[in-house]
């Protein structure tokens, strides 16, 4: 059995992620994999509820998980109360609490999808990296934090064990892919980057075979838009993982596609990475496709079940390649709702699966 907390929490999250569960539960039905689920309130909704972002319920509901399904968090109305009753926080505490210190986000060029990017598609076509952020310290957590009418303080820290810890995962990680670490930092200037680098060199002294780089953030923005393919892991701390991702999703063509996993020794949080465009909400129009894959992720190194994940992944492929997109894409061929994207793909999907078992 495994118990999935479902948190849907603002804008667009409901709509997508009620695609990615109706996806997980055609899988149970199939293969009878026994999820349990259970729902709580996180972000906004929980703010015009409980008064608070993240309820002692919702913790409660976390903790007693195997893994949590996170939609997206945080909107206008929300954004002028105090700093503490903020949805962002909520995200913020339920990564700490949950200790998943270490995001994987993938970022893949999705054939059908090439034409989306503003990037030329052979800078494009064949794009795949990992960026693999620092989730649960540096500048997000650090004490002191201070603030008054004429002076800001946000702190930078990280210790040794966090760094090893997360370096250690991407180490292993690139032993089943190419091998191949670009460690970001900015160590020209930061203290927390030199001890990073430090680490990291240390580490690779375990793993020959590891090609390491080391790049500095700022530099690392640019080749990434410059030769996107020349990267297969990307480790980083907490707030350039945050930006890099942004842009690795941008050159791609659209945030809606990019899903993420947060792991720690204990719980595994999925999330898409894109926020909850309230814009959009409520109009049945959202990309599902991130949270579809983030279920993909989840089927990956939840379940260990890669055959699975790899299944869901050639279903959105295929998808997209008979040209259902949903209005976000700029691309030829159908624009299709939220739902329908959802039923496509679990069609899709478990015809794949009778296919591989006939
Ligand atoms: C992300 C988001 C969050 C972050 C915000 C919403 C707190 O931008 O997951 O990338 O900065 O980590
Ligand atoms: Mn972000």
């Amino acid at each position: 059995m495994f118990k999935i907390a479902v948190l849907p929490g603002d804008g667009i999250g409901p709509e997508v992620v009620e695609e990615g569960v109706k996806l997980l539960r055609a899988l149970d039905r199939e293969l009878n994999i026994g999820f349990v689920f259970e729902t709580a309130l996180i972000g906004g909704i929980a703010v015009d509820n409980y008064g608070i972002p993240f309820p002692e319920d919702t913790l409660k509901t976390v903790l007693n998980s195997d893994m949590v399904l996170l939609g997206a968090v945080g909107g206008p109305k929300w954004d002028n109360i105090e700093v503490s009753k903020r949805p962002e926080q909520a995200l913020l505490a339920l990564r700490k609490n949950l200790g998943v210190f270490a995001n994987i986000r993938p970022v893949k060029s999705i054939k059908p999808l090439i034409s989306a990017s503003p990037i030329k598609p052979e800078i494009i076509d064949g794009v795949d990296l990992i960026i693999l952020r620092e989730l649960t310290g540096g500048i997000y957590f650090g004490e002191p934090k201070y603030r008054d009418r004429e002076k800001a303080i946000d702190t930078l820290v990280y210790n040794r064990y966090e760094i090893e810890r997360i370096a250690r995962v991407a180490f292993k990680m690139s032993l089943s892919r190419r091998k191949k670490i670009t460690s970001v930092d900015k160590a020209n200037i930061l203290e927390s980057s030199r001890l990073w680098r430090e680490v990291v060199n240390e580490m690779s002294t375990d793993y020959p075979d590891v090609m390491i780089d080391h790049l500095y953030v700022d530099n690392c923005a640019m080749q990434l838009v410059r030769r996107p393919k020349d990267f297969d892991i990307i480790l980083t701390e907490n707030m350039f993982g945050d930006i890099l991702s942004d842009e690795a999703g941008a050159i791609l063509g659209s945030l809606g596609m990019l899903p993420s996993a947060s792991l720690g020794d204990k719980y595994a949080l999925y999330e898409p990475i894109h926020g909850s465009a309230p814009d959009i909400a409520g109009k049945g129009i959202a990309n599902p496709l991130a949270t579809i894959l983030t279920v993909a992720l989840l089927l990956r190194y939840s379940l260990n079940r890669e055959d699975l994940a790899g299944t869901v992944e050639k279903a959105v492929e295929e998808i997209l390649k008979e040209g259902y997109h949903t209005a976000d894409i700029k691309m030829d061929g159908k624009v299709v709702g939220t739902k329908e994207m959802g039923d496509l793909i679990v069609k899709k999907t478990l015809e794949i699966l009778e296919g591989d078992m006939r």
